[in-house]
């Protein structure tokens, strides 16, 4: 799968796409992300990218015509793109089934706003605005790396192991259960606590079942707990979540908890 990004700040994608899963998908070539410098598409000598609104008003809009030559030039490269993506708090928002959607797109361009705002005329070439979230940020870079990251989850062979995509909490609508390793015991200074007095010492121990080896019963007690989060956490996720017979069985109780046999 391929990215464009378009960017007044290209040192901010070098780590980020340089590390981790990404960083692997990046270098076997499964992912194939190229950082554009808008600054690259100006012709002015002091390489302006942007000007004071018209009409008048605080901060700075990005200029069009940097912008227009910066797509004109991946398009002449690559052909046109399947998605042109600006990010911006006023796009629809982001979510799992919106990455899962991007991922059997072929090639993306990713165009980072800034929060000041962008000539609207951009928007010509723009096929979707998209927003990580109810909060504003100074520009487009992390959202961008934000949609990078969760879109190739789900392109085939970036992460190792497709069960834990599949299995994600917002893939199949519930949050995660809790996880444990080693150790089964572990001895830490009480929440709270100023020294490390062994008076002061409590030991965290590991839920008996997952060290059961029975395999129905930690199953049983992974979903138990997945939804009790949910129910607890995020409510409004179980409207959509995919629950299988077992799973509403468990909803059911933990809704009527407590009511049984009282009146
Ligand atoms: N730019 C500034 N804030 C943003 C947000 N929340 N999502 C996407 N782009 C943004």
């Amino acid at each position: 799968m391929k990215f464009d990004v378009v960017t007044i700040f290209p040192a901010m994608f070098e780590r980020p796409l340089a590390e981790g899963v990404l960083g692997r998908a990046v270098s076997r070539g499964t992912l194939d992300v190229t950082v554009h410098d808008l600054r690259d598409f100006t012709t002015d000598r002091h390489r302006v990218v942007d000007d004071m609104p018209y009409g008048g008003g605080p901060g700075m809009v990005l200029k069009p015509d940097p912008i227009f030559r910066a797509l004109d030039a991946i398009e002449a490269e690559h052909g046109s793109p399947a998605a042109v993506i600006m990010t911006s708090p006023q796009g629809t928002r982001f979510t799992q089934a919106e990455a899962q959607r991007l991922s059997r797109l072929p090639h993306i361009v990713l165009l980072c706003g800034r929060y000041e705002g962008v000539d609207e005329r951009v928007r010509e070439r723009v096929s979707e605005e998209v927003s990580i979230g109810d909060y504003v940020l100074s520009g487009g870079e992390l959202p961008a790396l934000v949609i990078i990251d969760a879109v190739s989850r789900h392109v085939p062979g970036v992460v190792g192991d497709e069960r834990s995509v599949a299995e994600d909490s917002f893939s199949r609508g519930l949050l995660d259960f809790p996880q444990y390793t080693r150790p089964a015991t572990l001895a830490v200074r009480r929440t709270g606590s100023a020294n490390r007095d062994v008076v002061d010492a409590e030991t965290l121990t590991v839920p008996e079942v997952l060290l059961s080896g029975n395999h129905a019963e930690i199953r049983r007690w992974r979903k138990m707990q997945a939804i009790s989060r949910t129910l607890e956490r995020r409510p409004d996720l179980l409207a959509g979540a995919a629950l299988d017979e077992e799973e509403r069985h468990i909803l059911r109780v933990l809704q009527d908890g407590g009511h049984h046999g009282r009146d």
